[in-house]
C-alpha cells in the first residue's frame, strides 16, 4: 500500500515538475388506532437457543390468546436475532409454520451471514435448555451481542415476552417493546394481514428523522406524527400524506442523559424492511408500526454518529449510484413545451442570458399520443429532434426525456405488440390489467418478471438508436392510474381489514393504482409488491442504459423504495409555487439523503401554480445548492425559465456561477456518497451532532461537512435568521463577513434580494474550478484551493477526479485520482501550511490537471500574513508535485 502511494506521488511529480503554475496566496480580512388489548395478549417464549459465541439467538414463540380484530392470529412465531456485522443487529420475526411474503435477496442486497429461514442443526443444540426448567430459570432473560459491538440484544422472559436493544457503553435503551402503562401489552401482534410492533422511546431525549416519503413542515418528526407508507401519486404540495416512495427507516439522535453516560449526538438508525402498506405512529415516547403484511425484519444500526448510521444503512441496502459529472449542471424542464422550436428557443434563451444550462428536458409532450418511445410526428418530428439533440451534444449539453410505465393498448404500436408477445404485463384474473394514464388504456410492464428486463432494454435501445438521449426520467411509477378499478368481491387483498391512512383519509389501497389482487411474475401479488414497482423499474432501466450506452446512467425516478439510490436520483414531485413549498423542500431533500438517495432536488420555482419573480429568484438561490438542480413547471402555469426576469437572471448567474465553481466539491461529495453513503446535502447535526440546537433546524443545510446554506424563505424578507454552530464561518461569495460563533448562535444576516448566505466553516479545504456555462467547459478551467484557516482544528478536504461518466466510480483499476488536502499552523504559530496526498495519480497525470492558486481565508484569526513560500522555495510549481505550501505569519500582529 505504502509503495503504491509513493509511486503515485512520483508519477505526479513527473507530471507537474515542468509545468508553470502560480500560487497566489490571498488573505482576506474578512391517537393511535390499532390493537390495544388487555394484558394477557401477546406471545410467550416456548424455546430459546443461543449460539455458542452468543452472536445470534433463535426463539420459538407461542400465542397466549387471540385478539379480536383484523383476523386470526398466527399461533407460532420464530424470532431470530443476529449480529450481521458489529454495527448491525437484525431481528426477524415470522410465522414458524408457513412461508410469508418477504423482500428477497435479489431486491435489496443483503450481506447476511446468518440463515434467517432455517437453522442448521448444530446451532440448535441449546434449544431444549429453556423448556421444563425451574421457575427461577424461566425468569432469566437471554442476551446476544457481538463482542465488537456496542449493541446488546435482550429477549425478556416475561409474559408476554419482550425484547430490547441497548448500548453496552452507556446502557441507553434504543428499542424496547416492554409494555408501558398507556399501552398494555400489545407491542407484538402478528396476523395474516396485520402486524403491530411498538417500542418505547426515552421521553424528550430522542429526535427522529426519516420515515418517508412525506412533505413535512419540520425535518424532525413531531410527536403525534402519523406516517403512512404506501406509494401514491399525490402532489407533494400536500402536507403529511403518503407520497411517491416508501422508506421505513429512521435515524434517532439522542440528547445527553441525566446520568451523563450518554453524550449528546449519540445516534442509531432503525429500518423495518417491509414493503407492505403501513402506518407508523410516533407519539414522542413511543413508536408503533401497523403493517398490513409481510414479516418483521428489523435492523438496528449502531452508529454512534449520524454519518456512521447512514454508512451502515447503505452498507446493507447498497450505496448510492454514482451520477455523471454533467448531472451536477443546471437542468431546465417544463410540462407543456409545444414543439422543437419551443425547446430550441429555451436553449437559446439561456445562452443569450449567459446562464449555465447543462441539460434540456422534455416532458410527455414529445410523444406521439403519449406513447413511450415514440415522437410526435407533427411537433417533435424525428429529423428535427435528431438535429436538436446533435446540436445540444455539439455544445456539450445533454438531453433527457420522460418515460411512463403505462404502455398504450394499441395494436399498431410496436412497444405494445412486443410486450404482448413477451407476455410481460401485470395481470388480473388471468389477463393483463387494464389501467388508464396519459395515452388512455394502458398495460403495465411487470418488472418482477425477468423477461421484462430484456423487453425494456430492447425498447430503450431502439429508441436511443434514433434519438441518443443522455438520461431517462421515470415518472408515474407508484403506479399512478387515472382510474380505480372495483375490488374483487370479498377479497381481503383489495380490501384488507386494517385500513392504512392512505392519502390522509383511509382511502382504499387500490385508489388510483393497480389493484392489490393483480399478479406479478411468480404469483406475487400487487398487495405485496406495490411499493417496489418504482425500484424495480429503476433497476431494469439502469441495467439497460449501461448495456446500451456503456456509460454511467442518469435516471430520475419519482417513486422510490429502500435501495432505489443504487440506481436513481429523485425529485420531490409536484410541489406548488408557494413560499411554504419553497421551505418544505429542505426537509424533503435532507430526508432523501438519509434514505441513501443523495442526488435529489425539488422543482425550482415551483411546479403547479404561477410563480412570481421574487419567489423564482429566491428559489434559484436555494435550488442552485440542491444536489440535483432543475427548474420544472406545469402546463397550466406561466413560464418560468430563469432568463425571463432580469433580476432572476442576474441571481441565476451569480448562484449558478458559484455552483459551477463548486462542481469539484459537489462531485467529490457524490464520490463520498457512493463509497460511504454520506449524503451530499446534510442536516447541520451531521457535522455538529453534539450541538442540540441543530436538531431543530429546518431552514438551513450543509453541503458536505463544511458549506452551510441559509436561504431566504419568506416573501419580502431582506434578512435571514440563521443558526451558526461554533466556529468561524466565511461568506463563500466574497470571503468576507466572517461570522464567529464561540458556542453556536442565532444571527440575523443581511440577505438583499440578490444574495443568499452561503458560508464555509474554518477547517475546510475546498477544491474549486472556474465559472463556465457547461460542466465540460468548467472542467477545463484551472483548479484552486480554498483553505479556511483554523487556529484550533486540523484543516482538511479532498477532491475526486475522473472522466465523469465511467460506469464505475473510483473502482479498483479505474481511471481516477483522489487528492487529499491537509492544512495546519506550525507549532511556533508563525506559519500556516497546506499539503496534499495523491492516490492513483495516473489519471490526473493524463488530464494535466493542476492547482494554480491557493487562497487562505481566516488569517485574521491567527495573525498577519507576511509572505509565503513553497517547501521547494520555488513558486513556479504545483501543489501536487511539491505538496506543501506555507504562508509566513506574524502571529502577534492581529487585524
Ligand atoms: C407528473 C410529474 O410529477 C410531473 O413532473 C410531470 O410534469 C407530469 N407528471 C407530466 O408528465
Amino acid at each position: 500500500m505504502e509503495t503504491k502511494k509513493t509511486m503515485d506521488r512520483l508519477e505526479l511529480k513527473h507530471l507537474f515538475h515542468n509545468l508553470f503554475v502560480f500560487f497566489t496566496i490571498v488573505s482576506f480580512s474578512s391517537s393511535v388506532h390499532g390493537v390495544s388489548e388487555a394484558v394477557g395478549y401477546g406471545y410467550k417464549l416456548k424455546s430459546v437457543s443461543v449460539d455458542a459465541n452468543g452472536k445470534w439467538l433463535t426463539a420459538d414463540l407461542g400465542l397466549i390468546r387471540n385478539s379480536s380484530v383484523y383476523g386470526p392470529d398466527i399461533q407460532n412465531l420464530r424470532l431470530v436475532a443476529s449480529f450481521e456485522t458489529s454495527n448491525r443487529l437484525r431481528i426477524k420475526v415470522t410465522d414458524s409454520g408457513h412461508e410469508r411474503w418477504e423482500i428477497g435477496q435479489e431486491i435489496i442486497r443483503r450481506q447476511s451471514q446468518f440463515p434467517h429461514r432455517s437453522l442448521p442443526e448444530n446451532h440448535r443444540s441449546s434449544s431444549a435448555k429453556y423448556q421444563g426448567e425451574t421457575q427461577k430459570q424461566q425468569k432469566e432473560n437471554y442476551y446476544v451481542s457481538d463482542p465488537t459491538s456496542d449493541l446488546i440484544f435482550t429477549l425478556h422472559n416475561t409474559t408476554p415476552f419482550g425484547l430490547s436493544v441497548r448500548r453496552r457503553s452507556s446502557g441507553d435503551v434504543l428499542f424496547d417493546t416492554s409494555p408501558d402503562a398507556s399501552d398494555s401489552g400489545t407491542f407484538l401482534v402478528f396476523k395474516d394481514q396485520y402486524i403491530q410492533l411498538s417500542s418505547s422511546l426515552p421521553q424528550g431525549r430522542s429526535s427522529l428523522y426519516g420515515l418517508g416519503e412525506h412533505t413535512k413542515r419540520s425535518f424532525k418528526l413531531q410527536h403525534n406524527d402519523s406516517l403512512t407508507l404506501w406509494n401514491a401519486d399525490l402532489a407533494s404540495a400536500n402536507l403529511d400524506v403518503n407520497l411517491y416512495g416508501s422508506h421505513p427507516f429512521y435515524l434517532d439522535i439522542r440528547s445527553a442523559s441525566a446520568d451523563g453516560k450518554v453524550s449528546a449526538g449519540t445516534t442509531h438508525g432503525v429500518l423495518l424492511l417491509n414493503s407492505n402498506g403501513m402506518d407508523i405512529v410516533y407519539g414522542g415516547n413511543r413508536i408503533t408500526y401497523k403493517i398490513i403484511g409481510g414479516v418483521i425484519d428489523l435492523y438496528v444500526f449502531a452508529g454512534p454518529l449520524p454519518d456512521r448510521v447512514v454508512e451502515q444503512y447503505t452498507q446493507l441496502i447498497g450505496r448510492p449510484a454514482a451520477m455523471p459529472y454533467w448531472s451536477f449542471g443546471f437542468h431546465q424542464c417544463r410540462y407543456g413545451y409545444k414543439n422543437v422550436s419551443d425547446i430550441e428557443g429555451v436553449v437559446a434563451g439561456y445562452a443569450k442570458a449567459r446562464i449555465p444550462l447543462e441539460v434540456m428536458w422534455t416532458d410527455i409532450d414529445y410523444m406521439d399520443g403519449f406513447k413511450d418511445f415514440t415522437l410526435d410526428p407533427v411537433n417533435f418530428p424525428k429529423d428535427q429532434m435528431k438535429r436538436f439533440v446533435d446540436k445540444l451534444h455539439q455544445n456539450d449539453q445533454k438531453y433527457v426525456v420522460i418515460i411512463d410505465p403505462g404502455i398504450s393498448v394499441n395494436s399498431t404500436y410496436g412497444t405494445y405488440i412486443r410486450g404482448m408477445q413477451a407476455d410481460i404485463f401485470i395481470k388480473r384474473d388471468g389477463y393483463p390489467y387494464l389501467g388508464r394514464v396519459w395515452p388512455g388504456p394502458v398495460y403495465f410492464p411487470d418488472f418482477v418478471n425477468p423477461r421484462t428486463e430484456t423487453y425494456w432494454a430492447g425498447e430503450i435501445k431502439m429508441f436511443r438508436d434514433f434519438l441518443p438521449v443522455d438520461g431517462l426520467w421515470l415518472d408515474m411509477n407508484e403506479i399512478s392510474n387515472f382510474i380505480t378499478s372495483p375490488p374483487t368481491p370479498n377479497s381481503a387483498l383489495d380490501d384488507p381489514a386494517y385500513k392504512i391512512n392512505n392519502q390522509g383519509i383511509q382511502r382504499p389501497i387500490n385508489n388510483n393504482t393497480v389493484p392489490a389482487t393483480s399478479l406479478h411474475f411468480g404469483n406475487l401479488t400487487e398487495y405485496n409488491a406495490h411499493n417496489l414497482y418504482g425500484l424495480l423499474e429503476c433497476k431494469a432501466t439502469h441495467a439497460a442504459l449501461i448495456n446500451v450506452t456503456g456509460k454511467r446512467p442518469f435516471i430520475l425516478s419519482r417513486s422510490t423504495f429502500v435501495s432505489s439510490g443504487k440506481y436513481a436520483a429523485h425529485w420531490t414531485g409536484d410541489n406548488a409555487a408557494t413560499w411554504e413549498d419553497l421551505a418544505y423542500t429542505i426537509p424533503s431533500i435532507l430526508n432523501f439523503g438519509l434514505f441513501g438517495i443523495p442526488m435529489v432536488g425539488a422543482d425550482i420555482c415551483g411546479f403547479s401554480r404561477d410563480t412570481t419573480e421574487e419567489l423564482c429568484q429566491r428559489w434559484i438561490q436555494l435550488g442552485a445548492f440542491y444536489p440535483f438542480a432543475r427548474d420544472h413547471s406545469e402546463i397550466n402555469s406561466i413560464r418560468q425559465e430563469l432568463y425571463l426576469w432580469d433580476s432572476v437572471a442576474a441571481s441565476a448567474r451569480k448562484v449558478l456561477g458559484l455552483r459551477y465553481c463548486l462542481l469539484p466539491y459537489f462531485y467529490t461529495l457524490m464520490y463520498e456518497a457512493h463509497k460511504e453513503g454520506t449524503p451530499i446535502a446534510r442536516p447541520l447535526f451531521f457535522t455538529f451532532p453534539q450541538d442540540i440546537h441543530t436538531y431543530e433546524i429546518n431552514s438551513q443545510f450543509l453541503l458536505g461537512k463544511g458549506i452551510m446554506v441559509s436561504p431566504v424563505l419568506k416573501s419580502g424578507a431582506v434578512s435571514v435568521d440563521a443558526y451558526f454552530p461554533s466556529g468561524n464561518w466565511f461568506d463563500l461569495f466574497n470571503y468576507s463577513n466572517s461570522v464567529s460563533a464561540n458556542s453556536g448562535k442565532y444571527l440575523t444576516l443581511a440577505a438583499p434580494r440578490d444574495h443568499i448566505n452561503v458560508h464555509v466553516r474554518e477547517g475546510n479545504i475546498i477544491a474549486m474550478q472556474g465559472e463556465a456555462r457547461t460542466t465540460k467547459a468548467a472542467r477545463k478551467t484551472p483548479f484552486r484551493l480554498l483553505v479556511a484557516v483554523s487556529s484550533t482544528e486540523t484543516m482538511s478536504g479532498q477532491v475526486f477526479l475522473d472522466d465523469g461518466e465511467e460506469v464505475e466510480m473510483g473502482a479498483e483499476g479505474g481511471k481516477w485520482s483522489l487528492v487529499r488536502f491537509y492544512g495546519g499552523i506550525s507549532s511556533s504559530g508563525d506559519e500556516v501550511f497546506a499539503r496534499s496526498e495523491v492516490e492513483n495519480g495516473a489519471f490526473a497525470l493524463s488530464q494535466k490537471w493542476m492547482i494554480d492558486k491557493v487562497t487562505f481565508i481566516g488569517l485574521e484569526n491567527v495573525g498577519r500574513l507576511t509572505g509565503y513560500e513553497l517547501s521547494s522555495g520555488n513558486n513556479k510549481t504545483n501543489l501536487y508535485a511539491n505538496p506543501i505550501v506555507k504562508a509566513r505569519l506574524d502571529k502577534n500582529a492581529k487585524f
